[in-house]
């Protein structure tokens, strides 16, 4: 039991260590917390699976002009607490929820936060789903752009 407690806490320890080295932001956001948040707003903003890897593998929705798409990561980065309703974004609560994303996957790029830093001042759009939305793709294209420099 003891034994157990304490490898429990050092893997704890060296997940700290090695996230550490990607993210130091002071929240902690979760693989199922995000998907929770993505299901519930599937149901009011259906985004289609298809959809779903498009942006994430080129940084653009299929139809730049969907809105209901737009609103669909609007309405996820507010579930999560990285966007106020009035679009006001949390840059902490923001990189958490990202990293999140990366969880488990290896894919998350060294200087993660940055990207974050770098796209959430540029963030004028009054439309809050165009804001959502463009945070979403700021964030991916600079990660994508990355992740291919690495290659
Ligand atoms: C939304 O729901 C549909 C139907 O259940 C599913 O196929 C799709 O993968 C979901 N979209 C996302 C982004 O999870």
């Amino acid at each position: 039991m003891a034994l157990a407690a304490r490898v429990f806490s050092a893997t704890l320890m060296l997940t700290a260590v090695l996230f550490g080295d990607i993210s130091t932001a002071g929240e902690v956001f979760t693989m199922s917390q995000l998907k929770a948040a993505v299901n519930e707003c599937n149901d009011t903003y259906f985004l289609s699976q298809k959809n779903w890897d498009t942006v994430f593998t080129t940084g653009s929705l299929e139809d730049e002009n969907d809105l209901v798409a737009k609103c669909f990561f609007e309405c996820v980065l507010e579930k999560t607490g990285a966007m106020d309703e009035k679009g006001n974004i949390n840059s902490d609560i923001t990189k958490a929820v990202f990293l999140a994303s990366h969880e488990g996957t290896g894919t998350a790029v060294q200087g993660h936060d940055d990207l974050i830093d770098m796209c959430v001042p540029g963030r004028d759009e009054t439309d809050i789903c165009e804001r959502g939305y463009a945070l979403v793709k700021c964030v991916t294209v600079e990660e994508l752009s990355r992740r291919q420099a690495r290659k």
